[in-house]
This record gives C-alpha cells, structure tokens and sequence, in this order.
C-alpha cells in the first residue's frame, strides 16, 4: 500500500476544512468526512436500500457493457478513483484484459478490504494500492500506457462545477492521449425518485449524514449532539442537485477544541454536509470536452436513471 496522504496530513485537512465550513455565514463541511470505518459501512448499507437506485442502476450499466468496455480500451490497467469496497469493480475485473489494477481512496481501511479479496480472487493481477485524494495525488498515478481511469458511483456529483473541471482536466492530464475514463454519473430525474434516495425511510441515510459529526467528536474532540440535529435532503432544481443538510433543532453552543473554535447554531439553522449533482449527457459531454476528452460511449440503465461515459484522452 503507497500512502500519498498520511493520518497527520488529513487530520490538518479536518482541521482546516472545519475551521472554513464552520466559520462560514452559511455553515458546510466537505462530504469526503463521512467515510471514516463506520462512514463507509453506513455507506455500504445504502447502496443496498430500497430507495438508493444508483448503485444497482451502474452495475446494470456495467454487467451490459463491460465487455463493450474492453473491446473499446483493450487497457491493461485500470485505476479506479474513490474505489472504497471497489465492489462494482469486479464486473471490470472480468471484462478487461488487464495486467494491473490500482485503487486509489483516502480510507485505507476500504483499501486494504478490497485489494487482499481482488488479490485473492485474481492470483495472475497486480494489485497497487494507493491511499491518497485524487483533487490532489492524480499525478502520481503508475505509469500507462493502456491505462483506464474509473470514477464511478456517481461521486463526481459530489464536487461543485468549479472543483468537476479541475478535477477532469487533472485526470486528462495524468493520462496519455488515447488512455480512457469511465466516469459514471447519477441523471437528473423527478424529485419523487430522488429525495427518497437521500431521505430512505429506514434513516441510513440519516446516520451516515450525521456520521460527520461522529468524525468530528472523535477526532477533533467537539461535543456535537447528534440528537440536536435533523437529517434534510432536498433537490435544488436550479443546480441539478441533492443538497444533504443537518439542520439545528434547538439553539446549540459546539465546542471544537483541537481547533480552538466555539459553534453558535440557532434553531433550524442548517449545515450543508453534501451536494450531488445530477447529471444530462449534453452537460457532461461539454465538461469532458472543456477537459480535454471525447466522449466516445454514452450508456444508461434500461430506464435511464444513469449513465456511464467511455472518454478517451484527446492528443
Ligand atoms: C458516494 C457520492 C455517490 O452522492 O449518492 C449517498 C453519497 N450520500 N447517500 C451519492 C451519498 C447520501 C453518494 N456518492
């Protein structure tokens, strides 16, 4: 395992992002503070919920069109991006006739899980993984060529526009023209499949959303109360997105002491925690262009709930 990013330079980026979101007029913290051991398990039980489509809808996508997947790249690598439990990776795995594979997330707990069962299960396969932030570690990706980028589950809606093209034109210029991205991307569809999708009904979506303040107890010492908050998910039609909020059910007073922060909340004040954009092929088109690939495949779902692009990295 290659550590790009060590635990004393994320816990500095926890601090800093706290001190930033929680200072802020209008509060927010970063989502990618979720995923801590129980973040990313809470995570695990929503893809299998009911009302969470995204995750069965993308491997729908995948099982049909692995295949056209390989025939298109023929990569030897493949590098997945946010790979976390990688367990949609697997279905790629088969597909492409692949010499290497290297995962790339900040938890290295979801790592090491996925890399020891992907090791097992394909002895012939190198295995790399790497624990770092791909806003910030792309370019020190392994060598092509061949290679293929993966970001799926939909996690490039959880950047804003601004931060989606810096982070596509960083992966075009981590790879050599021709190499390929296969980026999946959650659609835009009615507020009536959505919000349930955010909001389910068993409240797993709840306690992943209040998780971030699990995080920030325990690592930063604050005293958040978790019953002090409300889980909130709403479409904002005009940015196309999911926004997850916590909001303040009655006045609080938070202490942060690794930061030296004290945290007013009034009552129903909100704590923006998430934003996931949703997605049309003309818009992602665009972006992929604007970054520096051609959009070579555009595949849905049956019923069309989301999509995956095959781009290829134009010289
Ligand atoms: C992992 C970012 C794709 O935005 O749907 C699930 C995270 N948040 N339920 C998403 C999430 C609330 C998920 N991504």
């Amino acid at each position: 395992m290659k550590v790009l990013l060590d635990a004393a330079t994320q816990e500095a980026a926890l601090r800093a992002d706290v001190v930033a979101g929680l200072t802020a007029a209008r509060k927010w913290l970063p989502p990618k503070w979720f995923y801590d051991a129980r973040g990313s398990e809470l995570f695990e039980r929503i893809t299998e919920l009911p009302e969470y489509y995204p995750t069965r809808a993308e491997r729908a996508v995948l099982t049909a069109h692995a295949a056209d997947v390989a025939r298109h790249t023929g990569a030897r690598t493949l590098v997945e991006l946010g790979s976390g439990y990688s367990t949609k990776t697997r279905l790629l795995l088969e597909a492409l006739p692949l010499t290497s594979f290297v995962a790339m997330d900040v938890s290295p707990t979801a790592l090491e899980a996925a890399a020891e069962r992907i090791a097992a299960d394909h002895p012939h396969l190198r295995v790399d993984s790497v624990v770092g932030d791909f806003t910030q570690h792309l370019g020190h990706l392994p060598g092509g060529p061949g290679r293929l980028v993966a970001f799926l589950g939909g996690t490039i809606g959880n950047f804003e526009p601004a931060d989606r093209a810096r982070f596509l034109a960083g992966v075009r210029a981590a790879l050599e023209p021709g190499e390929h991205l296969l980026l999946g991307t959650d659609l835009v569809k009615s507020p009536r499949v959505l919000v349930p999708a955010y909001d389910d009904a068993a409240g797993v979506t709840a306690e992943f959303n209040k998780n971030v303040l699990r995080v920030l107890n325990r690592h930063l010492d604050a005293d958040f109360d978790l019953d002090g908050f409300t889980h909130v998910a709403l479409w904002d039609a005009d940015h196309e997105w999911i926004e997850m909020r916590l909001r303040a059910r009655w006045p609080m007073r938070v202490t942060v002491p690794a930061v030296n922060l004290v945290v007013e909340f009034t009552t129903g004040e909100e704590l923006r925690t998430e934003i996931s954009a949703k997605f049309r092929r003309e818009g992602v088109e665009k972006e992929l262009t604007e970054a520096g690939f051609t959009l070579d495949h555009w595949w849905t779902d049956p019923e069309g709930r989301f999509a995956l692009s095959l781009a290829r990295a134009r010289s």
